[in-house]
């Protein structure tokens, strides 16, 4: 198998396994057909949310393809300052953003700050007056929508650590602090409804709550709204039966529904905004793993499955146990013409519950020392992994034309010991 024209037996070779593939002229194209068909729909910027996977090298090619990034803490805004983003292309999100990452911001210039509460509010305000600078703020404002894949639950009232309430009057109490504040500038609203969405009636329904709000903040406090983010979440395929829409019919149906909101409630359509993570970089990367064990075990009703453990696990993809996500797996160091068995590869964790995938039809002579990809692991993978039973956490290596480097470095067992200083 070969991703960005090189082989990953080679890549296997060269770097070790688990290892992350990230295919550098996939992220760009993602990039680029983002900025394109959102800023035709009305956007006048979009973020990269770092949260999905961050290091200075896909910082540097996003911005290169014209993106801003998404930061949601001091660790991620450290990754962007060292790759050089301008602070006016950083936004910057947390729901208990610290007095130090604040003020680091602020120091920075970062473009936006997104503020979760009527504390960070008061915080923002003395980082910014301490620097001498007006900050440009975003009220993050919960719609009672929430959305997954094609579901979304749309309820009066939200029940979660995100955001100022719409319905409850809390955001207009925040825009109210916020304008006698001579440190604070608001831009506008934010709303993120969730994640791995494939179709747009979530962003429908919090289009127009949020646009209602809009009116209400302007008719009350006579506050024009000049900017809206609607956050990320555009969902991606993990499978051959996931479906979603794809981006230009998403940014076309968004750009619709909110300039349709806007004449109903008689305002200006504001400048738009959005954050999407997973879409930019989640089928750019791939797992390599190499497999360690092949355990046939016999069923209850006469059936076989097999278990093939491979040398990471839940340390580099906890998806499958935290969400139940699903993967596709291949084998991908050779062609084989057996017949395919049902099996779950595990990892290689003292945990039952330690899944990469539950249920894969993979060729029946799989052995020892056969490399398996893993498919759109780009997103929430490195960015969640852990030291679970002291595993490093696999490096990431950029693939392109043929090339390859390493663009995080795989952990060493060295580098963990080094963190024990009671000795
Ligand atoms: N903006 C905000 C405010 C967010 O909270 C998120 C994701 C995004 C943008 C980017 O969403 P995306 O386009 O990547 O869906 N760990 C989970 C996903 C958590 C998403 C958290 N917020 C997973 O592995 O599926």
């Amino acid at each position: 198998m070969l991703i960005g024209d090189v082989d990953v037996r080679d890549l296997a070779g060269e770097y070790g396994t688990p290892l992350f593939v990230m295919d550098e002229a996939d992220v760009r194209s993602r990039a680029r057909a983002f900025w394109s068909a959102y800023s035709q729909a009305g956007a006048d910027r979009v973020y990269y949310a770092a949260k999905a996977f961050l290091s200075t090298a896909v910082a540097t090619w996003v911005t290169e393809e014209g993106l801003g990034i998404d930061v949601a803490s001091g660790g991620e805004l450290a990754v962007a300052m060292r790759a050089g983003v301008p602070g006016e292309s950083l936004l910057m999100h947390g729901n208990n953003k610290s007095m130090e990452e604040l003020t680091t911001a602020v120091q920075y210039g970062v473009g936006r700050i997104v503020v979760d509460s009527f504390e960070e509010i008061a915080r923002c305000a003395q980082a910014a007056a301490a620097a001498g600078r007006v900050q440009p703020v975003m009220v993050r404002a919960t719609v009672g929508v929430e959305a997954h894949t094609h579901e979304f639950i749309a309820t009066a009232h939200e029940d979660q650590k995100f955001g100022l309430s719409a319905a409850g009057g809390a955001v207009e109490e925040a825009v109210r602090r916020i304008a006698k504040l001579p440190s604070l500038t608001l831009v506008g609203l934010h709303s993120h409804i969730g994640s791995q969405i494939f179709d747009a009636s979530g962003f429908e329904v919090a289009a127009a709550r949020v646009v209602a709000l809009a009116q209400r903040i302007y008719d009350e406090q006579g506050i024009e709204i000049e900017e809206l983010n609607l956050g990320g979440g555009m969902g991606i395929a993990y499978l051959d039966s996931d479906d979603p829409l794809d981006v230009q019919d998403m940014a076309a149906q968004i750009g619709d529904i909110v300039a349709k909101e806007c004449a109903e409630y008689g305002i200006t359509t504001p400048r738009l905004a959005f954050e999407p993570g997973r879409a930019i970089v989640g089928p750019a990367g791939v797992t390599l793993y190499e497999v360690g064990t092949v355990k046939p075990v016999q069923l209850d009703h006469g059936q076989v499955r097999t278990y093939v453990s491979v040398d990471g696990g839940m340390s580099d993809n906890i998806r499958t146990a935290l969400y139940g996500a699903e993967y596709t797996v291949t084998l991908a160091s050779r062609v084989s013409e057996a017949e395919p068995i049902l099996c779950r590869v595990v990892g290689k964790h003292c945990e039952s519950g330690d899944i990469v995938v539950r249920d894969a039809w993979l060729p029946g002579d799989l052995a020892p020392g056969d490399l398996l990809a893993v498919a759109a692991t780009g997103a929430y993978c490195r960015s969640m992994a852990s030291n679970y039973n002291y595993l490093p956490r696999p490096g990431v290596v950029a693939v392109r034309d043929g090339d390859s480097r390493a663009i995080v470095r795989r952990e060493s067992i060295e580098d963990l010991l080094l963190l024990d200083v009671s000795t």
